[in-house]
């Protein structure tokens, strides 16, 4: 389905950013992946055959500027807007910089790569007869609220408003919008965000790739593991202080698990 299109991946130089592009890369197929992320060197060692650009998302000035000389001139058919972080702790005890850099990634890079790049995709996409496609990486935390995780929980929340909502407005297009909620995957995001072992089991990026590839379909939000199915239909039809009761009660246990585990080792 993914073949001899021009696709754009923004976090693409690890976890499940770079198991798409390893996916969707084909030697033959030189130049038609155009990656992002800030470190180019980890994505100069394994996708050197294609278009790279090093960029901090998080600059939204700089990020427009290249959307607009840059990416239109790539002109993709499929765009994975993959990248995305947060940080996990207690809401007030974090800065107002890493506030504003979890906003900045999560939501606005989306945001303005999304509006900067839509017209050109439908327009490409109604001349050549084709779809075009928009792949969002959003969360299993996007149906949750999740203590110690407000801002990363709900930039989540807002991009599966968001994507759906467009996926309304857009339903006479050419272009099909999926948002892919999956669950824990093991990668750097949780060293990096500082999240305790949770409830699932975590899974590994390359099939998760795998599964949001195999099951994109227009208008799809895709849920690869049956407890998040679960959660998702739970915040719908259970009484809200049921299921924040339940989550509260889960994180508890897995902090003081972690905890035990700690001081155990030392
Ligand atoms: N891992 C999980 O448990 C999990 C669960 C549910 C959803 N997700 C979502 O899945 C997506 C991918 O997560 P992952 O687990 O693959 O995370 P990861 O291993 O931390 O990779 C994140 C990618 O995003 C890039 N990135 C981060 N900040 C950036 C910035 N300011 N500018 C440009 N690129 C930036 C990183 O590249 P550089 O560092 O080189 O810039 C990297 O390529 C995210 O949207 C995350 O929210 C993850």
């Amino acid at each position: 389905m993914f073949r001899s299109e021009r696709i754009l991946i923004t976090g693409a130089s690890r976890g499940l950013g770079r198991s798409f592009a390893r996916l969707l890369g084909h030697k033959e197929l030189k130049n038609s992946l155009c990656l992002l992320a800030r470190d180019i060197h980890l994505l100069k060692e394994e996708f050197g055959d294609h278009e790279l650009i090093p960029v901090d998302l998080t600059d939204s000035v700089l990020l427009e500027k290249l959307a607009r000389d840059k990416l239109i001139t790539f002109s993709p058919t499929v765009v994975i807007l993959n990248a995305g972080g947060g940080s996990f702790g207690p809401f007030i005890a974090s800065t107002i910089e890493s506030s504003r850099q979890t906003i900045l990634l999560n939501m606005t890079a989306n945001v303005l790569l999304i509006q900067i790049l839509l017209p050109h995709m439908i327009r490409y996409a109604h001349e050549q007869h084709k779809r075009s496609k928009i792949l969002v990486v959003s969360s299993h935390a996007a149906f949750l609220r999740v203590p110690n995780f407000a801002l990363y929980a709900s930039s989540k929340t807002f991009l599966n408003q968001f994507v759906c909502t467009l996926m309304m407005e857009h339903r006479q297009d050419p272009v099909d919008f999926a948002c892919f909620c999956p669950g824990a995957m093991k990668s750097e995001f949780q060293g990096r965000s500082g999240i305790p072992q949770m409830l699932s089991r975590a899974e590994n990026t390359d099939s998760m790739a795998l599964f949001a590839l195999k099951h994109f379909r227009r208008n799809a939000v895709m849920i690869p593991k049956m407890i998040d199915r679960l959660y998702q239909i739970a915040s719908v039809v259970l009484p809200r202080f049921l299921l924040d009761s339940l989550l509260i009660k889960i994180q508890i246990y897995y902090m003081n698990k972690q905890k035990r585990s700690f001081t155990s080792q030392i």
